[in-house]
């Protein structure tokens, strides 16, 4: 094969010019990293999650460097949906790029009051909800982690949803493909997945827990694993598309997730050592498709061959 390998693909509609996108938390609002990333040339870019109200985020140190990976505890912190609108979201229209706003709340009305405000705006592609959050009407229950909870906030987002919805769900449940299955009945566009594994950094001179909130969610290269085999099984359960993300930081990685079932991927913590790494990602995916002999990024997706001698979930894999 001579010809360029076709990085383009399309997703819940939209046409991205490759498969890789910045992903939220890590790459702030996007325009921060105008110096230092060709932003046009990106997949996508999903901003910092968005609240109702601005929050000021946990106490320090809100991150520490585990092994092989990142602990981080930032509680959220953002501007709240309407600054952001007024003023990030006008420089981000002006890209040649998907913007995606990722979305949370502690209630279904306040996700749903977000979204109606960026509704009314100009500059979006979609939305990405994090669910990865206590519902304080629920005693704290974690939205990703009922799936009856899961589908009444999806289902509240998609009645005001017009534009595609990325549901983006937990690690941290015994078996993901309820979730999946609950987000893609309400009316999800697309599955997103990993979020972070929460995790405990420990102190033993001083007792305490490195993260000044106690717990933090891991991510980076160590998840990485893991996160294959939850996108994997995310996607045998429904068919929407699935996006997958925990550890990526080279182009050979992001192969691994498309292989595994994923229709897009997701850079996160790698934008810590390496901020142009989604860029870096596409171009080394580029690559690998070149020398792979494989005409196009969406030939790759969904090609895991699982022999019989490979154990699921399903059964007793714990030897
Ligand atoms: C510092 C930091 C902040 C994050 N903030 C968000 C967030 O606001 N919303 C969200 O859905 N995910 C957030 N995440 C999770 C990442 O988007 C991603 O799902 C996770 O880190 C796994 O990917 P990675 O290993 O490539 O980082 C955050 C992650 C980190 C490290």
């Amino acid at each position: 094969m001579t010809s360029e390998p076709r990085l383009e693909i399309s997703l819940c509609g939209i046409t991205l010019k490759n498969p890789v996108l910045a992903a939220s938390g890590t790459f702030a609002y996007g325009v921060e990293f105008e110096s230092m990333v060709d932003l046009n040339e990106l997949g996508g870019l999903v901003v910092k999650g968005l609240s109702r109200e601005a929050m000021e985020g946990n106490p320090p140190p809100r991150i520490w460097e585990a092994e092989a990976g990142m602990i981080n505890s930032i509680g959220l912190q953002n501007i709240g949906v309407r600054a952001f609108v007024r003023e990030k979201l006008p420089a981000l229209a002006r890209l040649k790029t998907a913007v995606f706003a990722n979305v949370f709340g502690y209630a279904s009305e306040d996700y749903v009051e977000v979204i109606r405000i960026l509704e009314s705006a100009e500059g979006l592609v979609g939305y990405e909800l994090n669910v990865s959050c206590p519902n304080t009407r629920h005693g704290g229950i974690y939205f990703s982690s009922d799936p009856v909870l899961l589908g009444e906030v999806v289902a509240g987002v998609r009645a005001v949803a017009r534009r595609p919805l990325i549901v983006k769900l937990s690690p941290n449940v015994a078996r993901i493909e309820p979730l999946a299955r609950a987000a893609a009945e309400a009316g999800a566009d697309a599955i997103s997945l990993v979020n972070t594994f929460v995790a405990l950094a420990v102190d033993a001179r001083a007792r305490k827990p490195r993260i000044g909130a106690g717990f933090g969610g891991l991510s980076g290269p160590a998840i990485k694993p893991i996160a294959l085999r939850m996108v994997y099984e995310a996607a045998q359960a429904v068919r929407v598309p699935v996006i997958g993300m925990g550890g990526i930081a080279s182009g050979e990685d992001a192969a691994e997730f498309l292989v595994a079932g994923a229709s897009a991927v997701e850079v996160g913590t790698a934008t810590f050592w390496d901020p142009a790494s989604p860029l870096r990602v596409a171009r080394e995916l580029g690559e690998f498709l070149l020398q792979e002999k494989i005409a196009g990024a969406r030939d790759l997706i969904r090609t895991l061959r699982l022999g019989k001698q490979e154990k699921t979930n399903e059964e007793d894999c714990c030897d």
